[in-house]
């Protein structure tokens, strides 16, 4: 079976790698890839926008495509899987109604609402509500804050402010409403209140009747160790989370996961594909913080090599509505996976940066299961065979083992082989999870 992945990521990377190991996975190509992918695949250098999407499905028609994976969440929200499914074309991920649960932060506030799932408790605002919204926030009282605004649509990342006082709340507002910070994705926003605790990201499969939960992950958003510094992609992430027990897990999947899917169905979704719950557990209660329409970035990166299921077969049952009674089945191990990312990050990035080290053991090339790491490519270009920076997360330096302990230490180690001016990273990825459990 010939297999295209849309995207450019370490999440992109980390499924052809896995995808690669599937018996029935002929060639594999990404739209637009990376370097990474380029080793086990074949990159196209043709767009993946919304206008783009024509182009797209010519190419897959062209190369008898069988079978297409949309990585990011932008072309989702943008319809590309109504797009594919009126050419007959197979393809994973839910089509445009459905990918709302990401694209609209309102539409999955007022779903949880609806149908009592529990979340923060919250209050929306549209752009012509500016003096409203301005007035709610002058009444709150100090001890309100810090609250939570959130940006309706998609805003790369950097939808979701967490203002600590009130004039930081209202210079928010003003950048949304008046500014124009985050263009239309800013129509509408939310504020919620801000729930202390831990957060866990819990992806599903679905195929639009069934749902079968994944591995739990924890992923690190701060740049800085101690979770200091300003919010990013994410700077790593582990699976399994040994904080969350099954009574949480079955709470999680009970109270949140799976009243919400059947909240889907009932308002008439057909929900196909990957739905990620970002849940936060406060005082032991679970309460659901967002929904993605996609697999995490780089939750992806912990939780897939731990997987011993045969994953296209998982995903074409989700494209194809046969999930059945289909279960994840899991290697009993360990991973951890480290970000390492370009000088500035988050705030800018540095570019074209050589990147050195990548031949030790830890190139995914090189990768034997086990004892070495592997490294995901993510803002990463090649040229005259040689490999240098081109965004944020550059690359995710990835190890599975039978402990923790033994995970960090793959990946440091494999770590202090790779140099590039500037490479930051952290280096307290799951060490309280190496410190309190292996
Ligand atoms: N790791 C956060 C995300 O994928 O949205």
């Amino acid at each position: 079976m010939k297999v295209l992945i849309i995207g450019s990521g370490g999440r992109e990377h980390c499924l052809a790698w896995k995808l690669a190991s599937a018996s029935n996975v002929s060639k594999i190509y990404a739209i637009p890839g990376n370097p990474g992918i380029a080793k086990i695949g074949q990159c196209i250098n043709i767009g993946i926008s919304g206008s783009d999407f024509k182009s797209i499905s010519d190419f897959v028609f062209e190369e008898n495509i069988d079978f297409t994976i949309v990585g990011p969440e932008a072309p989702l929200v943008d319809g590309i899987v109504d797009f594919f499914q009126s050419k007959g074309q197979k393809i994973f991920g839910p089509d445009k109604s459905a990918a709302r649960l990401e694209g609209s932060k309102v539409f999955t506030k007022e779903l949880c609402v609806k149908y009592g799932i529990p979340t923060a408790g919250s209050i929306k605002f549209n752009r012509n509500d500016y003096s409203e919204a301005v007035s709610y926030i002058k009444n709150l009282n100090d001890g309100d804050f810090p609250v939570v605004i959130k940006v309706d649509g998609l805003a790369a990342g950097k939808g979701v402010i967490i203002p600590q006082t009130k004039e930081s709340a209202l210079d928010e507002i003003t950048n949304c409403f008046i500014n124009n910070t985050f263009g239309s994705a800013a129509d509408s926003l939310i504020i919620e209140e801000f729930i202390e605790g831990f957060e866990v990201s819990l992806l599903n499969l679905c195929d639009g009747r069934n749902i079968v939960p994944m591995a739990l992950a924890q992923d690190y958003k701060k740049i800085f160790d101690g979770d200091r510094g300003k919010n990013t992609g994410g700077m790593g992430s582990y699976s399994p989370v040994p904080f969350v027990d099954e009574k949480l897990f079955n709470k999680m999947l009970s109270e949140i996961i799976y009243p919400s899917y059947e909240a889907i169905i009932k308002e008439g979704i057909n929900y196909r594909g990957v739905l990620y719950g970002g849940i936060i557990v406060s005082k032991g209660q679970p309460y659901l913080l967002e929904y993605n329409c996609r697999f995490g970035d780089p939750e992806t990166q912990a939780i897939l090599p731990n997987l011993n299921s045969d994953l296209l077969d998982l995903m074409l049952r989700c494209s194809d509505g046969k999930l059945g009674s289909s279960k994840c089945s899991w290697r009993n191990t360990k991973c951890v996976c480290v970000v390492l990312a370009s000088q500035g990050y988050p705030e800018t990035s540095s570019k074209n940066d050589l990147i050195e080290g990548l031949d030790c053991p830890g190139d995914a090339e090189t990768e034997k299961g086990g004892n070495s790491a592997i490294v995901f490519h993510a803002g990463t270009i090649s040229r005259n065979s040689k490999i240098y920076t081109n965004g944020g997360r550059v690359l995710g330096v990835v190890a599975s083992a039978e402990s923790f302990k033994q995970a960090r230490k793959v990946v440091y180690e494999a770590i202090s082989n790779i140099r590039f001016e500037g490479m930051q990273f952290r280096r307290d990825i799951a060490k309280r999870v190496e410190e309190e459990i292996s």
